[in-house]
């Protein structure tokens, strides 16, 4: 189908939440690239917002999926799932987390990731421990309770009466995350690197009071890592760069490398679900599972958390060296790079999209995220684009 046709489609029958998405639709992908129903070839420093982290059409991930398709895509969680149990172990044996349940999403992980923390006050009898602070310009995803912790007006003001209990602090002040604590407060939501504000990090002696906080006042830490987590910040996980350990953290995006997934991952002591209080019909369920268990094997077999501390750096060096006057700062850790500009990132995006690159924008910073296959030479043809680009 003509790209107009889909477009046609689109604006008819589909609810326009994307407003207009840029003017192309990609049929196919391999490594890097993408290429269009119209024939043109795209390099991807976007990586499907942080999802395509093995890069398209990895023949070990598509040969996994289809032997499993052809076995079994789904069974309901009322039988045991060999798969899903096999991506609990290895998850735990990945992390500091002892316990794992899977969800659809993101934003899913972080509901569930929400309720664990107040029924985990309500079966010791602390109730009004309901409270969940969390960071301003943060985004935990698109449901009720995810909006009211997401800490930006824009997403919250249409859906008011939002879920009550969320209380929004400014990133990296201490003392606010101090006062905001009360006998009230039942856990601190965090993302170690703000990603879809503009890639901003945490600083190690926020991540290591709000850890004190949290053990000093008996409460709990979450870290949502449905961004960071999974390579993308250069370690496994976004926390152990800091070796500042959470109580409960979710994954998502890359997990599945495209087959929707998302995780709640906890320590022992806080794993207050008993049966029948959390659920899912889809969440973990054969496909999904097979899924994430290939990607880990591909993590494993090309050293993929490697690259992305490796090229993390290298990128990072290399928009150094380009010492331009139109960039303010560079922002970010591994392959979550976010390059704040002295104009829009529109325009900017724009003429690299012309020249055949897909990257994105959030105000004046230009984002990153490539997949984490990405190689010297990439990111050195990207330098070059995006210095004429900016020039
Ligand atoms: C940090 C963070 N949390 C949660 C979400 C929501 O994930 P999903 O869109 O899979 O629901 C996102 C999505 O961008 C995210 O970046």
């Amino acid at each position: 189908m003509n790209l107009n046709k889909i477009i046609e489609l689109d604006k008819k029958y589909y609810m326009n939440t994307f407003g207009d998405r840029t003017a192309v639709c990609f049929d196919r992908g391999e490594g890097l690239c993408l290429y269009s129903t119209e024939g043109k070839k795209y390099i991807d420093f976007m990586g499907g917002i942080a999802v395509n982290a093995i890069g398209y059409s990895n023949s070990c991930f598509t040969q996994a999926l289809h032997s499993q398709i052809d076995k079994i895509i789904h069974t309901s969680n009322l039988y045991y799932i060999e798969n899903q149990a096999l991506l609990a172990q290895r998850l735990v044996e990945l992390s500091c987390a002892d316990k794992v349940f899977f969800a659809n999403s993101g934003a899913e992980a972080n509901e569930g990731a929400i309720k664990l923390a107040r029924m985990y006050f309500y079966k010791k009898g602390q109730g009004h421990k309901n409270e969940i602070i969390t960071l301003k310009n943060s985004f935990h995803g698109r449901t009720l309770a995810t909006v009211a912790a997401t800490g930006q007006e824009k997403y919250q003001k249409p859906y008011m009466p939002l879920t009550p209990s969320f209380i929004h602090v400014e990133p990296n002040d201490t003392e606010q995350l101090q006062n905001a604590v009360s006998e009230n407060t039942c856990a601190i939501l965090l993302e170690v690197v703000q990603g879809e504000s503009g890639v901003h990090p945490l600083t190690n002696a926020y991540l290591s009071a709000a850890r004190k906080l949290c053990d000093d006042n008996g409460i709990l830490l979450i870290y949502d890592e449905v961004q960071t987590g999974m390579g993308r910040t250069g370690t496994m996980f976004a926390y152990e760069h800091f070796c500042i350990e959470p109580d409960i953290f979710t994954l998502a995006k890359a997990l599945g490398g495209g087959v929707p997934i998302g995780a709640i991952c906890a320590k022992d002591f806080c794993c207050a679900f008993e049966p029948g209080e959390h659920g899912t019909t889809f969440g973990g369920n054969p496909l999904a599972c097979c899924a994430a268990l290939a990607v880990l094997d591909i993590f494993e077999k090309e050293r993929l958390v490697e690259n992305s501390y490796e090229m993390g750096n290298y990128f990072v060096k290399k928009l150094n060296e380009m010492n331009s006057d139109k960039i303010v700062q560079i922002r970010g850790r591994g392959l979550m790079i976010g390059i704040q500009l002295c104009e829009n990132a529109n325009e900017v995006n724009k003429k690299l999209f012309e020249r055949g690159y897909l990257c994105g924008t959030v105000g004046d910073t230009l984002r990153i995220l490539p997949p984490l296959i990405v190689t010297k030479k990439d990111i050195d043809s990207f330098i070059d684009v995006l210095e004429e680009v900016i020039a």
